[in-house]
């Protein structure tokens, strides 16, 4: 909140005419803006288009409103409330009012008054022909401080009610992030009212009303921290490299001022444990995880995506320090460089992500994942946006015999019982997806032979077995080597290798395989 409004003074200091903030939280812009003016000596005065100024019915016409705020000869900062349909959308723009804006920025350049339009995230969109004129500032979330404030309001009168330690309270409170004010005023309310008490039970319950309301984005994901770090196998210096930044958010970093990793990249053959070790990263770090889909920003579903590109980034540095975990990166830049419509838009969305990577004060980790390097713009993998490129490629033998023991153990048998030697031989040129999927059809077929799962029953899924009618198991490397050859001939150089070994190495196409995952 400090760099709000550090933004918002120095706008005004510099008589900046127009200012646009993208928020629902009106009430909270409007206590900023009070501060402010009663600080350095300026009148507030509000408008909405159904009260006019200052509540008074007059000026309500929202043209006739500029010429109002034309003739004012005071020290002003004037509040707008919901302008945002009155100038309309890109191409839509309504000509008289973007006209007298433009005017009315000339106007004010010599006077001390700033306009400042509130409207929520998801419907601004500044129209080219203002583009100049108006700057747009993002609005924070409460963070925790603010969070603890609501929480005493809210509970002002309800002491008896409240049973939170300090530790509790603040896991509490941290649970409250990526909430706008009224958000977590009602989740604070519900948590109370459910069972006439507040304590740790809630915590669960907040969680859930916030996945709810970041699922509203359209773009963010609350995650739930499921997958660990003992579920991967094998990419032991990948794993390294984790735990070792991991570091960096304790305390102790703090206090020796280390600064906050940045991100991550993870490039390489599909199914072999990119999106397992982004998911994983948080819970060995401890941190929250939201997935973003800037596929729907850049492939125009969700539309605004200026506006979403700012909620996503708004949502994260509010749950900051979080993970911002992009999955399939360069499917999401495939559909920006097809993108018909507006793609001036898309470019400049998406150099204002780049920006934000590289130019991020908060905490937000971010991991993305590629099967396509080529794809992907090069300005983004650069150092100073990322920390480290890593490059993830097929199991080898003592890897992949880790990921039997892994997915045996999910699936509750002793991988004791098994001769993991073995069949970690048969498996070349598999990923570790496929070997979970062998272990799961072997899982299968013993159980419709009413026994327990024996190495045998998994042998039979990878090479197949006439008298069972299992055709042998096709991995997708054997079709896709030319593919997997280009992307280590790219990693050299470019990227760091996820493990010490040597890779699992892609087997011939069979002639008679036809159990071939669908490409
Ligand atoms: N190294 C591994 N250790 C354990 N399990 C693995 C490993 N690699 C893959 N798996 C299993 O395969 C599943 C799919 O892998 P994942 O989604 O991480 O692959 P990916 O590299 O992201 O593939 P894609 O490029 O297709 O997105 C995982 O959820 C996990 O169950
Ligand atoms: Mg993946």
């Amino acid at each position: 909140m400090e760099a709000f409004a550090d933004q918002i003074r120095q706008r005004v200091h510099a008589r900046y005419p127009l200012v646009y903030v993208q928020s629902l939280e009106e009430q909270r812009v409007e206590e900023q803006l009070a501060g402010l003016a009663e600080e350095e000596g300026y009148t507030l005065h509000t408008w909405s288009c159904t009260q006019g100024f200052d509540g008074r019915g007059q000026g309500a016409d929202p043209l006739q409103a500029l010429d109002e705020i034309s003739g004012c000869e005071e020290k002003a900062i004037f509040l707008m409330r919901d302008y945002h349909p009155f100038i309309g959308a890109p191409g839509q723009t309504n000509p008289q009012i973007c006209r007298r804006l433009r005017d009315l920025a000339q106007e004010l350049a010599s006077k001390s008054v700033t306009v400042v339009f509130v409207s929520p995230a998801a419907l601004v969109r500044v129209p080219e022909e203002l583009a100049d004129d108006i700057v747009v500032l993002d609005f924070p979330l409460p963070a925790l401080a603010e969070l603890g404030s609501i929480l005493d309001r809210q509970t002002s009168n309800l002491r008896s009610r409240v049973h939170l330690d300090a530790a509790t309270r603040d896991r509490f409170l941290r649970s409250l992030l990526g909430l706008t004010a009224k958000t977590a005023e009602r989740a604070i309310r519900r948590a109370i009212v459910n069972d006439g008490r507040l304590d740790d039970a809630d915590i669960v319950l907040v969680q859930e009303e916030k996945r709810q309301v970041i699922r509203r984005t359209g773009v963010l994901e609350y995650y739930p921290a499921e997958e660990t770090i003992q579920d991967i196998g094998g990419l032991d210096l990948l794993k390294g490299w984790l735990r070792s930044r991991g570091r960096a958010f304790t305390e102790e970093a703090r206090r020796h001022d280390l600064p906050w990793p940045r991100g991550l990249a993870l490039i390489g053959v599909q199914g072999c444990g990119k999106s397992l070790v982004a998911k994983s990263i948080a819970s060995l770090w401890q941190l929250p995880l939201l997935r973003f889909d800037v596929g729907r920003v850049f492939g125009g579903l969700v539309g605004e995506s200026e506006a979403n590109i700012r909620t996503a980034i708004n949502v994260s540095e509010a749950l900051s320090p979080c993970i911002l975990w992009i999955d399939e990166l360069d499917k999401a830049f495939a559909g920006l460089r097809s993108y018909q419509g507006d793609s001036g838009t898309q470019m400049r969305v998406f150099g204002s992500f780049i920006t934000w990577l590289q130019e991020k004060q908060r905490p937000v980790f971010v991991a993305a994942t590629a099967n396509n390097p080529q794809e992907l713009p090069p300005e983004l993998l650069r150092r100073g946006r990322i920390d480290e490129t890593f490059f993830v490629d097929l199991p080898s033998q003592p890897e992949r015999e880790e990921i039997f023991r892994v997915h045996l153990g999910k699936q509750r048998q002793d991988p004791a019982r098994f001769d993991i030697r073995r069949l970690s031989e048969a498996t070349e040129g598999f990923s570790g997806a496929e070997i979970e999927q062998i272990v799961i059809d072997a899982r299968f077929l013993a159980f419709f032979e009413g026994t327990q799962a024996e190495t045998e029953h998994l042998a039979a899924q990878i090479a197949g077995d006439p008298e069972r009618d299992i055709e042998p198991f096709v991995p997708l490397s054997s079709m896709m080597s030319e593919q997997i050859e280009e992307l280590r001939a790219w990693s050299v150089g470019r990227a760091r290798r996820a493990s010490r070994q040597e890779p699992g190495s892609i087997p011939e196409m069979p002639a008679g395989g036809r159990r071939a995952i669908d490409l």
